[in-house]
């Protein structure tokens, strides 16, 4: 039986962080053995924010690597940069056509980016799900792992897609949001404002880069309270957030450990905040350093890109042909 296709992408717009490794690496990893997968770095989706040419390079090159070192097998896999592929424009194009200014406005990211840039609400902004529905569609993939803030967007996508068959004749999948495990891991900023995110509140945020120390004082600053004043209280959401990291983390000993003194009320958030910080610098250093050795060869990770974007436009073209005599487009 052939493989289930698998796409997902992640924008090259800084450092890579937790919430990307449990919110999406992490299943990417796991899917490669048994799926036919494209993973893609998605350069053209970072250009809304007008990035400084000179970093989109370096920028590339760290999403890659860090997903390398994170387990990703070039071999098993397919990597490549979202530019590379003519064809993904050329689908976005295509899918505009069948994109509507209204619902594209409504999309709450899109409703977030014009309140963070209001001086920089260009069309790329409005129009980001429907890059998006490109990169899964030019592969006609059935299965997406994202995190749960591209739960909207994958539904958009299925929109899409069905839009396009009505219109031109059955064609497209409608893809899925895929994760291994039930609930969605969503890791939040450490201060609770928020998710962790690439671009922005860097205190909050660990970064796979992020040496032992950062990684030890983050997690010492990191937001609690005077603790729970009832047995088995309900946690806030930053308190829920160092737990959760706890659990990706540690040994299963150590967070029912802390568990169950949050729940007698006996909590030290000190001394749980201190065996957090040494747990999570031991999962990130030897990503950490996997990743800087790799970022020292770019002419291999060059040459990953290069076979990555021959495969993936091996698929991407044949999807196009497709769409092209679907539409019309057949002249001579
Ligand atoms: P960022 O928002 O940090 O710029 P991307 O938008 O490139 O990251 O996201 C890449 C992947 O990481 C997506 O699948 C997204 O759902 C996931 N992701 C990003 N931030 C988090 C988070 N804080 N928790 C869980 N998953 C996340
Ligand atoms: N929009 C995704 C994010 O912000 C990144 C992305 C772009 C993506 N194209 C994709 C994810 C296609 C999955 C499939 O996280």
């Amino acid at each position: 039986m052939s493989k289930e296709i698998v796409v997902s992408g992640i924008r090259s717009t800084g450092h890579l962080h937790l919430g990307n490794y449990f919110g999406a690496i992490q299943n990417y990893v796991m899917m490669q053995e048994n799926y036919n997968c494209y993973f893609f770095v998605a350069d053209y989706h970072s250009l809304t924010t007008h990035p400084d040419p000179k970093l989109l390079r370096p920028n590339v090159f760290r999403v890659l690597a860090e997903n390398i070192a994170s387990g990703l097998n070039p071999d098993k896999v397919t990597l490549y940069a979202q530019s590379d592929i003519p064809e993904i424009p050329e689908l976005y194009l295509m899918l505009n056509m069948l994109a509507y200014k209204g619902e594209l406005e409504k999309v709450p990211t899109f409703k977030d980016k014009v309140r963070q840039q209001p001086d920089n609400v260009n069309a790329g902004l409005l129009t980001y799900p429907v890059l998006m529905t490109a990169d899964i569609l030019i592969h006609k993939a059935v299965k997406v792992p994202v995190g749960k803030d591209q739960e909207q967007h994958l539904e958009m996508a299925r929109n899409f897609a069905q839009r396009f068959n009505t219109r031109y004749g059955d064609f497209f999948p409608e893809p899925q949001v895929f994760r291994f495990n039930t609930d969605a891991v969503k890791i939040m900023s450490l201060d609770g404002n928020g998710k962790m995110s690439k671009s922005e509140n860097a205190n909050n945020t660990i970064y796979l880069s992020d040496d032992d120390d950062t990684i030890r004082k983050k997690i010492m600053k990191a937001k609690t309270d005077s603790g729970p004043t009832a047995p088995n209280a309900e946690m806030p959401g930053y308190i829920q957030n160092l737990f959760l990291l706890m659990q990706l983390t540690s040994t299963h000993e150590v967070y029912d450990h802390y568990r169950a003194a949050y729940n007698g009320c006996n909590i030290r958030y000190g001394d749980m905040k201190k065996q957090l910080a040494e747990d999570m610098a031991a999962f990130v250093r030897p990503i950490r350093e996997h990743a800087a050795e790799l970022q020292k060869d770019e002419e291999s990770l060059g040459k990953i890109l290069k076979a990555g974007a021959e495969k993936a436009r091996a698929s991407a073209s044949a999807t196009i042909a497709g769409a092209r005599k679907l539409i019309g487009i057949s002249y001579y």
